[in-house]
């Protein structure tokens, strides 16, 4: 990653993080991908929602979790009584990575090095937002939040340290729901994942 690594723009407000973010060269995943997406959210949202990247339909329209698995988390997050539009979301990585295969795009999982490196992204944003709690949906967000690759399963639905003392709610990707294989398996997940994100907005009320 060295080579294309430039240095970090100086980031003191909103309007500089989406300007920086756009400009973002620090990996090589921006050379590829149609946009950054950016966080989107209030700036005094008390939950910060942490997803993996932007996904294909995530890169196209430049918004967070707008694809199928935004659309799982939209339907679980009303369950769970937690509006949406007062979190803010946003990924550990901000650059969709995939690997072209004809005509379409295929997912690729953002690798440790490309996670530390735009952790300095996060950083910027838990800067601008100061959340209460975060919400680490699947292993990527869990490991640039906590520093821990651990699996995911054992830890979900805990409470963990996080940075600048600010505490991490572990629970499961929308999108390791949707890649389940049977149906009483992706309840059972999508109940989880509801119990998390219900649990989630009672410790910020
Ligand atoms: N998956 C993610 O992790 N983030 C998105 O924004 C969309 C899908």
């Amino acid at each position: 990653l060295a080579e294309t690594r430039t240095p970090a723009p100086v980031v003191g407000d909103q309007a500089e993080y989406l300007a920086g973010l756009q400009g973002c060269t620090r990996c090589p995943l921006a050379q590829s991908a149609t946009q950054a997406v950016p966080g989107e959210g209030p700036p005094d949202a008390a939950l910060m929602i942490v997803g993996e990247q932007p996904g294909d339909h995530e890169d196209l329209a430049g918004r967070p979790f707008v694809g199928p698995a935004g659309q799982l988390f939209d339907r679980l997050a009303a369950q769970a009584g937690l509006d949406r539009s007062r979190a803010y979301v946003t990924n550990a990585v901000k650059h969709f990575k995939f690997q072209p295969r004809g005509k379409r795009r295929l997912h690729q999982s953002p690798d440790r090095d490309e996670i530390d490196h735009c952790r300095w992204w996060l950083d910027v944003e838990r800067r601008l937002i100061r959340p209460r709690l975060l919400v680490a949906m699947g292993g990527t967000a869990a490991y640039s939040l906590t520093g821990d690759k651990s699996g995911l399963l054992k830890r979900r639905g805990s409470v963990e340290p996080g940075p600048d003392d600010t505490p991490v709610l572990i629970t499961l990707h929308p999108s390791y729901i949707l890649r389940l294989p049977d149906e009483t398996a992706r309840q059972k997940a999508s109940a989880d994942l509801t119990g998390d994100l219900a649990c989630a907005v009672e410790l910020v009320r």
